[in-house]
C-alpha cells in the first residue's frame, strides 16, 4: 500500500483531465488526478485530508506523455492447474472436435502435482498477467473434482497471494464437470462445505458434456447457503439454458456466452447480470465468437476476461482479448477498455478496482504510447510500459 506520483501523463482513461496529468497516489489508493499545473495545490489538500507531512519524498513514475488506463481486471480464469494439452491442441488444429474430456487430463495432472508446484505454477502466472496489466485475478479451482483435489487447489490460491503483488480472487469450480453419478450430491454434501471458506463465489459448468441446468441449480443455490457468490459457464458450446439460469438465480456474472439469444440478453440485463466475454477461446477453439454487440445493444453489461486454462484458452494476455474483442466481436477501442477493467470489477462486484477515480486502488497501467488504441491496433506486440499495483511500481 505504497505512495506514488505519477507524473506527466497523455489520456487517462475515464477521467475528464487535461493532459499533462498528475495521478496522486497514496496508501495504495488514487487520491487525485489533476493537471500538472493544479498538482501542487493538490498534493497539499491530500496531505491535509490525510494528515501527512507531505509528498517530499514520495516516489515518482515519469509517464512522459503516455497514455494511462486501469490495471486490467480479468473475471474469469483458470490459472490452478499442473501439466499441459499441447497434443490435444495440435488434435484439433488437425480437425478434431473439441471435448470436455479433456478436463480430466488435467485433473489427473494436477493431482499428481504436490502443493509447491501448483502454487510455483499460480505464481508464474500470475507474474505473467501482470506483465500484461493484470492486477486483479479471479482464480477458478476445478481441476481437483474431489474434495482434497479441489481443497487443494483453493489452498494453493490462499497461499500464492501472498507470493504475487496481483490480487487473487478464489472461486469454487467443483462442478466443472458431473463425471459420475452421485457427483452432484458429493459436491453439495461433502465438497462445498470443505471449500467455501477458501472462495468467494461458486462456479458451475453448465452445457453439454458437463452440468445440465438443473445440475447447476442445485450447486449454485447450495453454494448461496455458504455465502458464495453464484456465477456461471453458461451457452458456451451449445445453448442449454445457463443464461436463464443466471438470471433467475441472481449470478453476478453468466460467462461464454457464445450461443446466447436475445431473449437471454433481455433477461441478463434485467436481472442485472454482467456478461463475461472470452474471445481468446472461440479463437483457440476456432469456434464462433459471443454476440457481443446484440449483448450491449440488449443493455447487458459486458467483462472481456482471458478464461487461461490449458484446455481452451492458453494466454494470460488481456491486451491480446482486448485487440480480439475489437476484431471479432467489433467493439470499439474504447468498449473494449471499459469491458477489461470496469466490466471485470462488476462481474466481480467490486467497486474499488476498474476505474481511477479518487477512492480507487493504485492499479494501473501505463501503455507505451499516447494512446490506449495501442492495445489493439498492435495485436500480439507488447505495448506496456508500466504496471503499477496498490501505488507499487511493479513493471
Ligand atoms: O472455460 N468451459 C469450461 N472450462 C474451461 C475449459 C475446460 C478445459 O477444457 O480444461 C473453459 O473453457
Ligand atoms: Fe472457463
Amino acid at each position: 500500500m505504497a505512495d506514488l506520483l505519477v507524473r506527466r501523463a497523455g489520456r487517462v482513461f475515464g477521467m475528464d483531465v487535461d493532459p499533462p496529468a498528475a495521478i496522486v497516489i497514496t496508501g495504495g489508493h488514487v487520491a487525485a488526478v489533476v493537471p500538472e499545473a493544479d498538482l501542487h495545490g493538490a498534493l497539499q489538500g491530500v496531505a491535509a485530508v490525510n494528515g501527512l507531512a507531505g509528498f517530499a519524498d514520495c516516489p515518482e513514475l515519469e509517464a512522459a506523455g503516455r497514455a494511462i488506463v486501469p490495471g486490467f481486471v480479468d473475471a474469469h480464469t483458470h490459472l490452478v492447474f499442473a501439466g499441459d494439452r499441447a497434443a490435444e491442441f495440435e488434435a484439433r488444429l488437425a480437425g478434431r472436435a473439441y471435448e470436455t474430456a479433456g478436463i480430466q487430463s488435467t485433473v489427473a495432472a494436477t493431482r499428481a502435482a504436490s502443493h509447491s508446484d501448483l502454487v510455483g505454477g499460480l505464481v508464474e502466472r500470475a507474474a505473467a498477467c501482470l506483465s500484461g496489466g493484470t492486477t486483479t485475478i479471479e482464480v477458478k479451482s476445478g481441476y481437483g473434482l474431489s474434495t482434497e483435489a479441489e481443497r487443494r487447489s483453493l489452498e494453493a490460491v490462499r497461499d500464492a497471494a501472498s507470493r504475487t503483488p496481483a490480487e487473487l480472487v478464489p472461486t469454487f469450480l467443483g462442478a466443472h464437470l458431473a463425471p459420475e453419478a452421485g457427483y452432484i450430491d458429493t459436491v453439495v454434501e461433502e465438497m462445498l462445505p470443505a471449500c467455501a471458506e477458501l472462495a468467494v463465489s461458486c462456479d458451475a459448468f453448465c452445457d453439454v458434456g458437463a452440468l445440465t441446468v438443473e445440475q447447476a441449480r442445485r450447486v449454485l443455490e447450495a453454494g448461496k447457503r455458504y455465502g458464495l457468490v453464484p456465477r456461471i459457464h453458461a451457452e458456451e458450446l451449445a445453448r442449454t439454458g445457463g443464461a436463464a439460469l443466471a438470471a433467475e438465480l441472481g449470478c453476478a456474472s453468466a460467462d461464454h456466452l457464445v450461443h446466447a439469444t436475445e431473449e437471454d440478453a433481455v433477461a441478463l440485463a434485467a436481472a442485472g447480470v454482467v456478461a463475461v466475454l472470452l474471445p481468446a477461446t472461440s479463437f483457440c477453439l476456432r469456434s464462433a465468437y459471443a454476440p457481443a454487440r446484440m449483448l450491449l445493444a440488449s443493455g447487458v453489461t459486458i467483462a472481456l476476461a482471458t478464461d487461461c486454462n490449458p484446455g481452451t484458452s492458453y494466454t494470460t494476455s488481456m491486451p491480446f482479448v482486448i485487440a480480439l474483442a475489437c476484431s471479432c466481436y467489433g467493439l470499439g477501442v474504447d468498449e473494449a477498455v471499459r469491458a477489461a477493467t470496469a466490466g471485470g470489477a462488476a462481474a466481480l462486484r467490486r467497486t474499488d478496482i476498474g476505474h481511477l477515480r479518487p477512492g480507487a486502488r493504485g492499479d494501473l497501467v501505463v501503455i507505451d504510447g499516447e494512446h490506449w488504441v495501442d492495445l489493439a491496433y498492435h495485436p500480439g506486440m507488447d505495448v506496456i510500459a508500466h504496471v503499477v499495483k496498490d501505488g507499487t511500481v511493479v513493471r
